[in-house]
């Protein structure tokens, strides 16, 4: 780079230092509180290559992007993801990208963790809803509990940091949290338990799925001694340690409280198209930028463009009366 971008700064101030990239909007679980079971994923064809990602991430790091996490969808069932992962990881190399994460459902991770760690990722996040065989082939769909179990070994196998990223469910997995955040903190995990969000079409009723995190921490409080602390991993997470355990557990409660104010982020699709806010509809096109020349000057227009529309916030909300989610699109499009 052979000028200093001003970095990328919002209506509101926020400076925006971590691009979420949703790889694919595919998966090989269903989980029942994000997809429905017939799902329409986008054509093959508008998919971005994986030349392309690296070009669009290349500019947003150029402008200041310092964290960049990949989610999906499922990001490790993108075909040669590690390509992408390879390519990236130069950013990191030389210093102009801080950290490189990924979200994964883990069924895959036997095979990727240790390439994983090899492309210099540190941290990443399992997304696991409980410890129960049955149950968790429930919630998923087509989930397979062993097969996720052999990738978290074979990710601390090979010196990954896991972050176990649990979605509160009312009569599912509200009882078993203490024993899956017993068994996370014995094993030198994190975890993080997540409010469900109204987002895109499901075959349920997400108002029996809601659980407000208030609920469950003052649950949480009647076992065990919960401490806030300042720690972040720059997402929206709260933290505090557990006295009985000694680990840490973080709670992300975009229904009960809103995080925006402190937003960071913005998340490019798959097919290039950057959405400002997780809750919101509003949304840049940088596919067509991109395409248009070789050069980055009309991408870095667009993204200046979109970020010049960032809102201020989701308005959530999950009631009776509120029939249809804040969004059509669903948590795999814009990877949570
Ligand atoms: N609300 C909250 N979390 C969700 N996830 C998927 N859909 C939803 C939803 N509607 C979570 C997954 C995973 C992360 C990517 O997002 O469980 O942890
Ligand atoms: Fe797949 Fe994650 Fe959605 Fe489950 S929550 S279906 S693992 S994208």
């Amino acid at each position: 780079m052979d000028f200093q971008d001003p970095g990328m700064i919002d209506p509101f101030g926020r400076a925006i230092s971590y691009l979420r990239v949703s790889v694919t909007d595919r998966c090989d679980f269903r989980c029942t509180y994000c997809m429905a079971e017939d799902m329409t994923f986008l054509p093959k064809r508008d998919l971005l290559s994986l030349e392309e990602l690296d070009r669009l991430t290349t500019v947003f790091i150029e402008k200041g992007v310092k964290k960049l996490r990949l989610t999906g969808g499922e990001p490790l069932v993108r075909k040669n993801i590690m390509h992408l992962v390879r390519q990236i990881s130069r950013h990191l190399k030389s210093g102009a990208l801080e950290e490189l994460t990924l979200t994964t459902n883990g069924s895959q991770l036997s095979r990727f963790a240790a390439e994983l760690a090899d492309c210099g990722v540190k941290r990443i996040n399992v997304s696991m809803d409980t410890l129960d065989p049955d149950k968790f082939h429930a919630i998923t769909r087509w989930g397979n509990l062993p097969k996720v179990m052999e990738g978290i070994d074979a990710a601390q196998k090979a010196g990954l940091q896991i972050k176990i990223n649990a979605v509160a469910l009312k009569d599912f997995n509200d009882h078993e949290l203490p024993e899956m955040m017993r068994w996370a903190h014995g094993r030198g995990m994190d975890m993080t338990i997540i409010e469900t969000m109204p987002m895109g079409e499901i075959d349920e009723d997400r108002t029996d799925q809601y659980l407000p995190l208030s609920l469950l921490r003052a649950q949480l409080e009647q076992q065990f001694t919960l401490s806030d602390i300042p720690f972040k991993t720059g997402g929206p997470a709260r933290y505090v340690t557990v006295s009985e355990t000694g680990g840490r557990l973080g709670f992300i409660t975009p229904m009960t409280h809103n995080f925006c104010e402190s937003c960071n982020r913005v998340r490019l699709t798959c097919t290039g198209t950057l959405y400002m806010c997780l809750g919101q509809d509003d949304a840049a096109d940088l596919r067509a930028p991109l395409r248009q020349s070789e050069g980055n000057e009309l991408l870095a227009n667009a993204i200046d463009e979109a970020i010049g529309r960032k809102p201020k916030g989701h308005d959530f909300i999950i009631d009776r009366n509120s029939k249809k989610p804040a969004v059509a699109r669903h948590m795999s499009v814009t990877g949570g």
